[in-house]
Protein backbone atom coordinates (compact mmCIF):
# COMPACT_ATOMS: atom_id res chain seq x y z
CA UNK A 1 0.00 0.00 0.00
CA UNK A 2 1.09 3.68 -0.98
CA UNK A 3 2.45 5.68 2.16
CA UNK A 4 1.00 8.90 0.79
CA UNK A 5 2.83 11.60 2.80
CA UNK A 6 -0.82 13.92 1.77
CA UNK A 7 -3.36 11.83 4.42
CA UNK A 8 -4.41 14.32 6.71
CA UNK A 9 -3.36 13.55 10.54
CA UNK A 10 -6.49 13.33 11.93
CA UNK A 11 -7.50 10.96 9.03
CA UNK A 12 -4.47 8.82 9.45
CA UNK A 13 -4.58 8.70 13.23
CA UNK A 14 -8.18 7.77 12.73
CA UNK A 15 -7.06 4.72 10.71
CA UNK A 16 -3.82 3.64 12.54
CA UNK A 17 -5.19 3.68 16.40
CA UNK A 18 -8.19 4.86 16.45
CA UNK A 19 -9.90 1.80 15.41
CA UNK A 20 -9.59 -0.70 18.81
CA UNK A 21 -10.77 1.89 21.09
CA UNK A 22 -14.14 2.64 19.27
CA UNK A 23 -14.44 -0.81 18.94
CA UNK A 24 -14.32 -1.05 22.46
CA UNK A 25 -15.97 2.28 23.39
CA UNK A 26 -18.48 2.88 20.37
CA UNK A 27 -20.66 5.93 21.82
CA UNK A 28 -17.94 7.38 24.23
CA UNK A 29 -18.63 11.00 21.92
CA UNK A 30 -21.93 10.48 22.54
CA UNK A 31 -21.67 9.16 26.19
CA UNK A 32 -19.49 12.06 27.64
CA UNK A 33 -19.84 15.71 27.47
CA UNK A 34 -18.92 18.57 28.79
CA UNK A 35 -21.39 20.61 30.74
CA UNK A 36 -22.18 24.31 28.83
CA UNK A 37 -20.55 26.09 31.55
CA UNK A 38 -17.61 23.89 31.50
CA UNK A 39 -17.55 24.20 28.09
CA UNK A 40 -17.61 28.38 28.10
CA UNK A 41 -15.38 28.59 31.06
CA UNK A 42 -12.84 26.55 29.22
CA UNK A 43 -12.89 28.76 26.03
CA UNK A 44 -13.01 31.94 28.56
CA UNK A 45 -9.69 30.68 29.38
CA UNK A 46 -8.36 29.99 26.08
CA UNK A 47 -9.27 33.29 24.84
CA UNK A 48 -6.63 36.08 25.69
CA UNK A 49 -9.27 39.19 25.12
CA UNK A 50 -11.42 38.00 28.20
CA UNK A 51 -12.44 40.02 30.52
CA UNK A 52 -13.72 39.58 34.26
CA UNK A 53 -17.26 40.89 33.11
CA UNK A 54 -16.92 37.65 31.15
CA UNK A 55 -16.21 35.55 33.48
CA UNK A 56 -19.59 36.48 35.90
CA UNK A 57 -21.44 36.69 33.36
CA UNK A 58 -21.44 32.70 32.81
CA UNK A 59 -21.07 32.15 36.78
CA UNK A 60 -24.60 34.64 37.04
CA UNK A 61 -25.59 31.67 34.85
CA UNK A 62 -24.87 28.75 37.44
CA UNK A 63 -24.93 30.33 40.71
CA UNK A 64 -24.37 27.36 42.57
CA UNK A 65 -20.88 26.96 40.58
CA UNK A 66 -20.01 31.01 41.92
CA UNK A 67 -20.92 29.87 45.19
CA UNK A 68 -17.90 27.10 45.56
CA UNK A 69 -16.29 29.88 43.92
CA UNK A 70 -16.49 32.13 46.51
CA UNK A 71 -16.24 29.68 48.88
CA UNK A 72 -12.58 28.22 47.41
CA UNK A 73 -11.45 32.06 47.35
CA UNK A 74 -11.90 32.25 51.07
CA UNK A 75 -9.24 29.92 51.33
CA UNK A 76 -6.56 30.08 53.98
CA UNK A 77 -4.03 29.87 51.58
CA UNK A 78 -4.96 32.98 49.91
CA UNK A 79 -4.61 34.70 53.10
CA UNK A 80 -7.00 37.60 53.11
CA UNK A 81 -7.63 39.93 55.24
CA UNK A 82 -11.40 40.05 55.24
CA UNK A 83 -13.72 37.19 53.86
CA UNK A 84 -14.77 37.09 50.00
CA UNK A 85 -18.46 36.84 49.48
CA UNK A 86 -18.68 38.37 45.98
CA UNK A 87 -17.60 37.78 42.80
CA UNK A 88 -16.19 41.01 41.48
CA UNK A 89 -14.26 41.30 45.12
CA UNK A 90 -12.80 37.35 44.72
CA UNK A 91 -11.65 38.85 41.02
CA UNK A 92 -10.33 41.81 42.03
CA UNK A 93 -7.95 40.20 45.33
CA UNK A 94 -7.02 36.85 43.89
CA UNK A 95 -7.73 37.54 40.49
CA UNK A 96 -9.72 36.50 37.39
CA UNK A 97 -7.50 34.05 35.46
CA UNK A 98 -7.26 32.40 38.61
CA UNK A 99 -10.69 32.63 39.72
CA UNK A 100 -11.47 30.83 35.50
CA UNK A 101 -9.26 28.02 36.49
CA UNK A 102 -10.77 27.59 39.56
CA UNK A 103 -14.11 27.50 37.97
CA UNK A 104 -13.18 25.22 34.81
CA UNK A 105 -11.72 22.67 37.71
CA UNK A 106 -15.08 22.64 39.75
CA UNK A 107 -16.96 21.76 36.68
CA UNK A 108 -14.93 18.88 35.78
CA UNK A 109 -15.13 17.48 39.37
CA UNK A 110 -18.51 18.00 38.81
CA UNK A 111 -18.83 16.43 35.43
CA UNK A 112 -16.39 13.56 36.32
CA UNK A 113 -17.05 12.24 39.35
CA UNK A 114 -13.62 10.24 40.93
CA UNK A 115 -15.26 9.54 44.64
CA UNK A 116 -16.43 6.29 43.36
CA UNK A 117 -13.70 4.26 42.09
CA UNK A 118 -12.45 0.31 41.07
CA UNK A 119 -10.71 -1.05 43.98
CA UNK A 120 -7.52 -0.82 44.52
CA UNK A 121 -7.70 2.83 42.75
CA UNK A 122 -6.98 6.29 43.86
CA UNK A 123 -9.31 8.74 42.42
CA UNK A 124 -7.88 11.62 44.46
CA UNK A 125 -4.47 11.26 43.31
CA UNK A 126 -5.25 10.67 39.74
CA UNK A 127 -6.72 14.64 40.16
CA UNK A 128 -3.91 15.66 42.79
CA UNK A 129 -1.90 14.60 39.86
CA UNK A 130 -3.76 16.60 37.25
CA UNK A 131 -3.27 19.93 39.51
CA UNK A 132 0.46 18.88 39.90
CA UNK A 133 1.11 18.22 35.80
CA UNK A 134 -1.09 21.27 35.09
CA UNK A 135 1.26 23.51 37.73
CA UNK A 136 4.81 22.20 36.83
CA UNK A 137 3.44 22.97 32.82
CA UNK A 138 2.51 26.24 33.08
CA UNK A 139 5.79 26.95 35.29
CA UNK A 140 7.89 24.73 32.39
CA UNK A 141 6.14 26.76 30.08
CA UNK A 142 7.25 30.09 31.48
CA UNK A 143 10.85 29.33 32.12
CA UNK A 144 11.45 27.82 28.47
CA UNK A 145 8.85 29.62 26.49
CA UNK A 146 8.43 26.29 24.51
CA UNK A 147 4.36 26.32 25.15
CA UNK A 148 1.94 29.15 25.55
CA UNK A 149 1.51 29.31 29.34
CA UNK A 150 -2.09 29.12 29.53
CA UNK A 151 -2.52 25.78 27.29
CA UNK A 152 0.36 24.23 29.44
CA UNK A 153 -1.92 24.31 32.08
CA UNK A 154 -5.04 23.73 30.69
CA UNK A 155 -3.45 20.15 28.53
CA UNK A 156 -1.80 19.65 31.91
CA UNK A 157 -5.24 19.27 33.79
CA UNK A 158 -6.40 17.35 30.97
CA UNK A 159 -3.71 14.89 30.04
CA UNK A 160 -4.82 12.05 31.75
CA UNK A 161 -8.63 13.09 30.44
CA UNK A 162 -9.10 9.18 29.16
CA UNK A 163 -7.86 7.61 32.61
CA UNK A 164 -10.58 10.21 34.42
CA UNK A 165 -13.02 9.15 31.61
CA UNK A 166 -12.34 5.18 32.37
CA UNK A 167 -12.41 5.70 36.21
CA UNK A 168 -16.09 7.66 36.06
CA UNK A 169 -18.06 6.78 33.20
CA UNK A 170 -16.50 3.15 32.87
CA UNK A 171 -15.29 1.45 35.95
CA UNK A 172 -15.99 -2.38 34.61
CA UNK A 173 -13.51 -1.43 32.33
CA UNK A 174 -11.46 -0.10 34.16
CA UNK A 175 -11.51 -2.63 36.48
CA UNK A 176 -10.71 -5.10 33.64
CA UNK A 177 -7.34 -3.08 33.33
CA UNK A 178 -6.36 -3.36 36.86
CA UNK A 179 -7.13 -7.14 36.82
CA UNK A 180 -4.57 -7.02 33.83
CA UNK A 181 -2.31 -4.97 35.98
CA UNK A 182 -2.51 -7.32 39.08
CA UNK A 183 -2.03 -10.46 36.80
CA UNK A 184 1.48 -8.71 36.10
CA UNK A 185 0.87 -6.48 32.97
CA UNK A 186 1.97 -3.17 32.49
CA UNK A 187 -0.79 -0.36 32.48
CA UNK A 188 0.44 0.28 29.19
CA UNK A 189 0.27 -3.76 28.18
CA UNK A 190 -3.14 -4.03 29.28
CA UNK A 191 -4.30 -0.73 27.55
CA UNK A 192 -3.43 -2.58 24.50
CA UNK A 193 -5.13 -6.06 24.77
CA UNK A 194 -8.12 -4.07 26.29
CA UNK A 195 -8.06 -1.55 23.43
CA UNK A 196 -8.60 1.16 26.17
CA UNK A 197 -5.52 3.23 25.58
CA UNK A 198 -6.23 6.22 27.72
CA UNK A 199 -4.28 8.86 25.50
CA UNK A 200 -6.37 8.11 22.66
CA UNK A 201 -9.46 8.11 24.50
CA UNK A 202 -8.81 11.86 25.81
CA UNK A 203 -7.92 12.65 22.12
CA UNK A 204 -11.10 10.99 21.06
CA UNK A 205 -12.99 13.43 23.78
CA UNK A 206 -11.11 16.36 23.21
CA UNK A 207 -11.37 16.23 19.80
CA UNK A 208 -14.75 15.39 20.02
CA UNK A 209 -15.26 18.72 21.98
CA UNK A 210 -14.05 20.59 19.28
CA UNK A 211 -10.95 21.57 21.98
CA UNK A 212 -7.65 23.08 20.26
CA UNK A 213 -5.30 21.10 18.19
CA UNK A 214 -2.80 21.98 20.44
CA UNK A 215 -4.68 20.13 23.63
CA UNK A 216 -5.56 17.00 21.26
CA UNK A 217 -1.96 16.29 20.44
CA UNK A 218 -0.61 17.20 24.06
CA UNK A 219 -3.24 15.11 25.54
CA UNK A 220 -2.32 12.07 22.62
CA UNK A 221 1.16 12.37 22.99
CA UNK A 222 1.78 12.58 26.19
CA UNK A 223 3.82 9.73 26.77
CA UNK A 224 5.39 10.39 23.16
CA UNK A 225 6.43 13.87 22.20
CA UNK A 226 8.78 12.55 19.74
CA UNK A 227 5.77 11.45 17.98
CA UNK A 228 3.66 14.50 17.84
CA UNK A 229 3.24 15.77 14.36
CA UNK A 230 2.64 19.83 14.87
CA UNK A 231 2.80 20.59 18.75
CA UNK A 232 5.91 18.65 19.74
CA UNK A 233 7.55 20.98 21.96
CA UNK A 234 3.81 22.02 23.85
CA UNK A 235 3.41 17.86 24.44
CA UNK A 236 7.06 18.07 25.51
CA UNK A 237 6.06 20.01 28.34
CA UNK A 238 3.55 17.94 29.26
CA UNK A 239 5.73 14.82 29.18
CA UNK A 240 8.16 16.44 31.31
CA UNK A 241 5.79 18.10 33.40
CA UNK A 242 4.20 14.74 33.55
CA UNK A 243 7.55 13.12 34.82
CA UNK A 244 8.32 15.61 37.28
CA UNK A 245 4.94 15.62 39.12
CA UNK A 246 5.38 11.70 39.33
CA UNK A 247 9.06 12.36 41.07
CA UNK A 248 7.78 14.68 43.60
CA UNK A 249 5.52 12.31 44.55
CA UNK A 250 2.00 13.11 42.57
CA UNK A 251 1.70 9.91 40.90
CA UNK A 252 -0.93 7.97 39.10
CA UNK A 253 0.55 4.40 40.47
CA UNK A 254 -0.46 2.54 37.20
CA UNK A 255 1.26 5.21 35.14
CA UNK A 256 5.06 3.89 34.18
CA UNK A 257 7.71 5.98 32.72
CA UNK A 258 10.38 5.32 29.59
CA UNK A 259 11.64 8.50 29.15
CA UNK A 260 14.57 9.97 27.38
CA UNK A 261 15.24 12.96 29.31
CA UNK A 262 18.09 14.30 27.32
CA UNK A 263 15.88 14.58 24.06
CA UNK A 264 12.91 16.06 25.77
CA UNK A 265 14.99 18.97 27.29
CA UNK A 266 16.94 19.30 23.88
CA UNK A 267 12.99 19.39 22.60
CA UNK A 268 12.36 22.30 24.93
CA UNK A 269 15.79 23.92 25.01
CA UNK A 270 16.40 23.46 28.90
CA UNK A 271 19.67 22.62 30.21
CA UNK A 272 20.13 19.94 32.92
CA UNK A 273 21.39 22.58 35.16
CA UNK A 274 18.11 24.80 34.28
CA UNK A 275 16.08 22.06 35.59
CA UNK A 276 18.07 20.91 38.47
CA UNK A 277 16.82 24.82 40.10
CA UNK A 278 13.92 24.72 38.78
CA UNK A 279 13.33 20.95 40.41
CA UNK A 280 14.44 22.56 43.74
CA UNK A 281 11.77 25.55 43.30
CA UNK A 282 9.21 23.32 42.69
CA UNK A 283 10.48 21.17 46.46
CA UNK A 284 9.90 25.03 47.86
CA UNK A 285 6.39 26.22 45.74
CA UNK A 286 4.66 22.74 45.94
CA UNK A 287 4.08 21.72 49.38
CA UNK A 288 3.23 25.26 49.77
CA UNK A 289 0.10 24.78 47.65
CA UNK A 290 -0.75 21.06 48.26
CA UNK A 291 -2.82 22.33 51.29
CA UNK A 292 -4.99 24.37 49.41
CA UNK A 293 -5.23 21.63 46.58
CA UNK A 294 -6.29 19.07 49.14
CA UNK A 295 -8.74 22.05 50.53
CA UNK A 296 -10.20 21.41 47.31
CA UNK A 297 -10.82 18.18 47.76
CA UNK A 298 -13.10 18.34 50.23
CA UNK A 299 -14.74 21.70 48.69
CA UNK A 300 -15.86 20.58 45.25
CA UNK A 301 -17.91 18.05 43.90
CA UNK A 302 -22.04 17.32 43.55
CA UNK A 303 -23.77 19.09 45.83
CA UNK A 304 -25.31 15.57 46.64
CA UNK A 305 -21.99 14.20 47.66
CA UNK A 306 -22.51 14.58 51.40
CA UNK A 307 -18.70 14.73 53.04
CA UNK A 308 -17.25 12.43 50.19
CA UNK A 309 -13.18 13.36 49.43
CA UNK A 310 -14.28 15.21 46.14
CA UNK A 311 -11.83 17.47 44.67
CA UNK A 312 -11.49 20.50 42.18
CA UNK A 313 -9.11 22.62 40.96
CA UNK A 314 -7.15 25.64 40.90
CA UNK A 315 -4.94 27.89 39.57
CA UNK A 316 -1.87 29.22 42.32
CA UNK A 317 -2.09 32.69 43.27
CA UNK A 318 0.17 35.16 42.08
CA UNK A 319 2.96 35.65 44.11
CA UNK A 320 3.91 31.86 43.65
CA UNK A 321 3.59 32.44 40.11
CA UNK A 322 6.88 34.49 39.11
CA UNK A 323 8.70 33.12 36.81
CA UNK A 324 11.94 31.60 38.44
CA UNK A 325 15.12 30.23 37.40
CA UNK A 326 17.29 31.59 34.73
FE1 LIG B 1 -0.78 9.28 30.96
FE1 LIG C 1 0.13 11.75 33.86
Amino acid sequence: MSQSPKVPFAESLENSIDASVVRRLPDIGRLVSLPQTTFTLLSLLMDEKTVPRDLERVLAQDPALAAKVISLSNSAFYALESPVSTLDRAISVIGFKELEFMAMGLGLSETFDLSQVPRGFDGEALWLHSLAVSWIARELAVLTKAAVPSEAMITGLLHELGIIILVSKFPQQFQQLLELVDAGMSFSEAEGALGLKHNVIGYLLARNWNLPEVFQEGILYHHKPELCPKNKKAAAIICLADNLAHKAGYSVSIEVFDLDLPFILSLVDLKVDALQSFVKELMVTMPQVQPLWLQMMKTGGKKDAGGKNRFASLMPPRELNTSPKS
